[in-house]
């Protein structure tokens, strides 16, 4: 894979990030932050931190790799192996080789104290994402979490005031917000060309059965199917709705106010088991908690809705079906297609998207980033992530757009329980009706 050879201010120049700080309103969170320190541009390099060198963990490092301004001081893994070769990674790019730390799931106290980050990337399981940027937080250090940032809207919440007490920015890791198809679609919404925003569609259609869940060859449960025991839920909502959030204004004059979720029967699983493994495998006839398709519908406060599909158990391609409808028209993203009253040359007819996308592209968009994971989605977030721990400004992603996508998982499955609309928390305490918007502004 051919490294992209970015420096701090190429990176500016190239992904035009520099003015995503000049763009954002000093809120809460920014005006504890130290900006004398950060004033200019700091000659070092940013020192970040890695806890949980697994397949998303050792994903990033490579990411990582390719920004020059970066050098990764430090990884922690459960697992010594995982950890080793996370570092020898960084050798062979001819970095200076990472400090290893492993043991338990506290070692990576040892990692924070010790390595002393900016920066702790977290790609660990689900359960201790929370307590891990909590920490990071308390010892001054930007959490980048992955996703979802937490498991309960308590511990959302605990994101939420911890960021706010510390004046430390806190961001989920949500790549597909950064996608180069939803930020020209952004950029769009924000020229009014949608009209008035009306309603949203996305799902996370993604069959995970076959090798993040179990393993493939085995079909020995990985950790996440534990959840697919224990839960009934969109275990899942970040990556569908990671856009959403900015197309909808949400934190920015609008808000979630319920969300009334429904579930199929599971059947995907025991199927899959079935078809693979025959009958008498014990994972064809457990009773799995978790059914196969879970749809939520949130409302806001301005009468906006927005329906979200969880869709990880069944056999199919991947899709993510983003719509975003408007008085003036509506984009597809599973046709590829755009259609636009007044513009689109045929009355009622689909046109072609990606020349709208061409047309209307995000400046952080500006190269090829193809050759990198996830299409180069990857790199332009923590290229940006890195940018605003560099100048100590507020993440791209902030800790209350991380906390409502998070707090799906857990209210999507209260409402499974009580089969009725549960309210939606206001993470900003009354902010979001005076909030600008935010996310990628510099078009
Ligand atoms: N954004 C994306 O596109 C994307 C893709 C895949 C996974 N993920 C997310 O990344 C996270 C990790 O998933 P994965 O697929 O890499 O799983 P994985 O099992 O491959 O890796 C997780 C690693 O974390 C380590 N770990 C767990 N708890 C730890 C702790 N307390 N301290 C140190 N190490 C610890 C484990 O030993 C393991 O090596 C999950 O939150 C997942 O949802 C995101």
């Amino acid at each position: 894979m051919e490294k992209i050879k970015i420096n701090r201010r190429s990176a500016i120049k190239t992904l035009g990030i520099a003015s995503i700080a000049l763009a954002m309103p000093k809120d809460a969170i920014v005006k504890n932050l130290n900006k004398e320190s950060a004033s200019d541009v700091r000659a070092e390099k940013v020192k970040v931190g890695i806890v949980g060198t697994g397949g998303r963990g050792t994903s990033l490092v490579s990411n990582l790799l390719g920004i020059d301004s970066v050098e990764i001081v430090a990884l922690c893994d459960l697992d010594q192996k995982k950890a080793d070769n996370a570092a020898a990674l960084c050798e062979k790019a001819g970095r200076k080789k990472p400090a290893v730390y492993y043991g338990d799931g506290n070692t990576y106290k040892e990692m924070l104290d010790k390595a002393k980050p900016d920066a702790v990337l977290i790609a660990t399981y689900w359960d201790s994402h929370t307590a891990i940027a909590l920490d990071a937080m308390n010892k001054g250090i930007y959490p980048g979490i992955e996703v979802p940032a937490s498991l309960t809207v308590e511990d959302a919440w605990k994101l939420v005031e911890t960021s706010e007490k510390t004046g430390i920015p806190c961001m989920m890791l949500e790549n597909w917000s950064f996608r180069q198809d939803n930020l020209a679609a952004l950029n769009m919404k924000r020229l009014g060309l949608f009209g008035d925003i009306v309603h949203c569609h996305c799902a996370h259609s993604h069959d995970c059965i076959d090798h993040w869940f179990f393993d493939s060859q085995t079909g020995q449960q990985k950790w996440p199917a534990e959840y697919l025991l224990k839960y009934n839920r969109d275990q899942y909502p970040t990556h569908s709705v990671g856009p959403i959030i900015s197309w909808m204004d949400i934190n920015r004059g609008d808000i979630f106010t319920e969300i009334y979720s429904t579930v199929s029967a599971s059947k995907g699983i025991n199927a899959y088991f079935k078809r693979k493994f025959g009958d008498d495998h014990p994972n064809s006839k457990i009773n799995w908690k978790q059914g196969d398709i879970v749809t939520s519908t949130l409302k806001t406060k301005s009468g906006k809705t927005l329906v979200i599909n969880y869709d990880m158990q069944l056999p199919r391609p991947y899709s993510n079906r983003w719509l975003l409808q408007g008085t003036k028209g509506v984009y597809d993203e599973e046709k590829n297609s755009i259609y636009l009253v007044e513009q689109s040359p045929a009355y009622h007819q689909w046109e072609a998207w990606k020349p709208y996308e061409e047309k209307y592209n995000h400046k952080w968009w500006k190269s090829d980033y193809s050759s990198q994971s996830h299409g180069g989605t990857d790199f332009v977030m923590l290229s940006a992530f890195i940018e605003a721990v560099s100048k100590k400004d507020p993440t791209p992603i902030d800790v209350y757009d991380s906390a409502v996508m998070t707090a799906i998982v857990e209210l999507s499955g209260l409402s499974i329980e009580k089969n009725m609309p549960v309210p939606f928390p206001d993470f900003t305490k009354g902010k979001w009706q005076t909030n600008k918007p935010y996310f990628a502004l510099d078009m």
